[in-house]
């Protein structure tokens, strides 16, 4: 199966009205609709204004986390009603700084890919072990369990509908990136683990498996992308830093 690729830029917690404009507006110049997807993730109160400048284009708008309720008293939280509602079309879900820096758990994360669902948007599910993890050789243990924890809540088939992202905790933000033969391990078993999920449903988890896109984020740089890129089971990328120089991103959106 052949999988069109993917490039998303997670914007975190930067920029202003007048730079995130600038920014889509350079985007919108230089981006050429024929090769990969591409997503922008901005920060929710630019949301709204980057859906407008991207109406009826085709880069793609997303939103860096999600409330897992509906609706209700949940002061500060932006539901995925709200998400849909201001044009989202995808999710990220258990971004690393989510995990780390607010406590969310697998548990939680679960719940927000659901919520995202539920309002007909895709998640972006992001795994990956700690520098620590990774030297204990807990690797395939750790991501195997953030796997779990959400298959095991909405069942195989909602990944026909998802996007993962394998981020090793230690190459976000560090400039420090996985190589293209490390990325490609834990994306050979990401793949591997969807396709023994199915239980009965084996004819499911294999088409998953095999559809699904599996994106490498941390440290993707215009001079690495190509090399990252190229390897069997990585689909794209997730772009923090790098996404925040037009340039520099559509040089990596080019490379997938
Ligand atoms: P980075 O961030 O590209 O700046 O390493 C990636 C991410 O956190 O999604």
């Amino acid at each position: 199966m052949t999988r069109q690729p993917l490039v998303a830029g997670n914007w975190k917690m930067h920029g202003s009205r007048a730079e995130n404009a600038a920014l889509l507006e350079a985007l919108l110049h230089g981006h050429s609709p024929s090769g990969a997807e591409v997503l922008v993730c901005a920060p929710f109160v630019y949301l709204l204004e980057s859906s407008r400048l991207l109406k009826a284009s085709h880069i793609l708008l997303g939103a860096q986390s999600v409330c897992a309720e509906a609706m209700g008293a949940f002061t500060g939280e932006v539901s995925a009603s709200m998400l849909k509602d201001v044009g989202c079309a995808y999710v990220i879900v258990g971004h690393s700084e989510r995990r780390a820096i607010y406590r969310e758990d697998d548990a939680l994360v679960a719940r927000k890919f659901v919520a995202a669902q539920s309002q007909g948007m895709t998640p972006i599910l992001c795994v990956g072990e700690t520098l620590e993890e990774r030297e204990r050789q807990q690797t395939f243990a750790v991501i195997g369990r953030q796997l779990r924890a959400v298959f095991d809540v909405t069942g195989i088939a909602a990944f026909k509908t998802a996007v993962i992202a394998y981020e090793p905790v230690w190459a976000i933000g560090t400039g420090k990136n996985a190589t293209a033969e490390q990325a490609q391990e834990v994306h050979a078993f990401i793949r591997g683990e969807l396709r023994g999920a199915g239980g009965t449903d084996a004819t499911i988890a294999n088409a998953v498996a095999a559809g699904i896109r599996i994106l490498y984020g941390g440290s993707v740089k215009a001079s690495n992308a190509k090399e990252i890129f190229a390897m069997a089971d990585v689909d794209g990328g997730l772009v923090g830093g790098a996404s925040l120089k037009a340039d520099e991103f559509l040089k990596i959106c080019a490379a997938a």
